[in-house]
């Protein structure tokens, strides 16, 4: 199950990314928002952040205008690793090296093609779980 937020910048892309969850056969828990209302883009990041914390959901996919206010409200929950991407390499690295179980897109900066790639990337791709990975992981964890 894949945690779906946003705020109102991201509202439209996070339609495209749950059409392409939907194409895929990927189940997702949709925690808002629902329109281009404006709304607080850190009550979204937690309650996502919450849902993969609890192991509700196994990762997240968080969208805000830049990608940036969202990320930074999701890293505040302990075991969250929320990575900001705007291209497939970081996508691949990011849970390859630091095992993220959040991405973060910003529906201002990534168009709606390249963000459904990143994604696809994202839930794609495997922690590679090599030690030297884990252990930096642990020290971030503190
Ligand atoms: C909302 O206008 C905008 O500030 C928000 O979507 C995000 O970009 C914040 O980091």
């Amino acid at each position: 199950m894949i945690a779906v937020g946003c705020d109102h910048g991201g509202y439209d892309l996070k339609q495209e990314i749950l059409r392409y969850l939907e194409e895929q056969n990927i189940e997702y828990a949709d925690y808002g928002c629902y329109s281009r209302e404006s709304v607080d883009y850190p009550v979204y990041a937690r309650k996502v952040a919450e849902a993969v914390k609890d192991g509700a959901c196994e990762k997240g996919i968080l969208i805000c205008g830049t990608g940036i206010g969202i990320s930074i409200a999701a890293n505040r929950i302990a075991g969250i690793r929320a990575a900001l991407c705007a291209d497939c390499f970081s996508a691949q690295a990011t849970r390859e090296h630091n095992d993220a179980n959040i991405l973060a897109l910003g529906a201002r900066v990534v168009g709606p093609g390249l963000a459904v790639k990143i994604a696809d990337t994202f839930l794609h791709t495997d922690f590679s779980g090599d030690e030297r990975h884990r252990r930096r992981i642990e020290l971030i964890e503190g």
